[in-house]
């Protein structure tokens, strides 16, 4: 009897804790497993909301993705083409990069991608644009939450922007990204 109750009660935490997982907005778990700063996981804190200063705050302060990995087999800076930067830097979170480990491009739920983009002098940051994905958020268009902020955060645009979309459509088959695992 002992023995079914606490099968009961784990299946019940299996279910809480799912239903969780399927709400990106829910309440920031509690502090014990807050992760050390670099070893962040994205699960691990609240997901911010499709929202252009939300995903700001989150990227430049709750998780800033300076401390991120650049995407896998990648220099940390490359030369890039229009529209984006002469040069380029592209920061993957964690829920991005376990997939990428795996060999998967893809992306789950809740990964997020930052890029960086230079001027010619490799040294002025012209402008910062993420792709952030949500599941349910634009299934029309892979799900990305798409923005484009100045080197201070100040917000270009964001959202289902049709510009970042018709580009990348042509990307559509690799999870609307352009870049290759090597
Ligand atoms: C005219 C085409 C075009 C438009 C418009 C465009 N991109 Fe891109 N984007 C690219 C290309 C090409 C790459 C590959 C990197 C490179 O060489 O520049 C890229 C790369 C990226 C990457 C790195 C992941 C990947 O797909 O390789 C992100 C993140 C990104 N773009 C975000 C955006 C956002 C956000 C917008 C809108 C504000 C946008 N892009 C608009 C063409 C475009």
């Amino acid at each position: 009897m002992l023995g079914l109750r606490i099968l009961a009660v784990v299946v019940a935490l299996m279910v809480l804790v799912g239903a969780c997982e399927e709400t990106p907005q829910a309440e920031a778990t509690t502090d014990q497993d807050a992760p050390s700063p670099g070893t962040a996981t994205a699960q691990s804190t609240a997901m911010p909301a499709p929202d252009a200063n939300a995903v700001w705050a989150y990227i430049a302060e709750t998780q800033p993705y300076t401390q991120w990995q650049p995407w896998p087999g990648k220099p940390d800076m490359y030369p890039g083409q229009s529209p984006h930067g002469a040069y380029l830097k592209l920061y993957v979170n964690p829920a991005a990069m376990q997939a990428l480990q795996a060999g998967n491009t893809t992306m789950p739920d809740r990964a997020i991608l930052v890029k960086e983009n230079y001027a010619a002098d490799q040294s002025t940051l012209v402008a910062i644009t993420p792709m952030y994905k949500i599941d349910g958020y634009n299934p029309s268009a892979g799900d990305w939450f798409w923005a484009k902020y100045g080197p201070e955060g100040q917000v270009m645009t964001a959202g289902k922007v049709d510009s970042c979309i018709e580009c990348h459509q042509k990307a559509e088959g690799d999870d609307w990204l352009f870049t290759k695992l090597q």
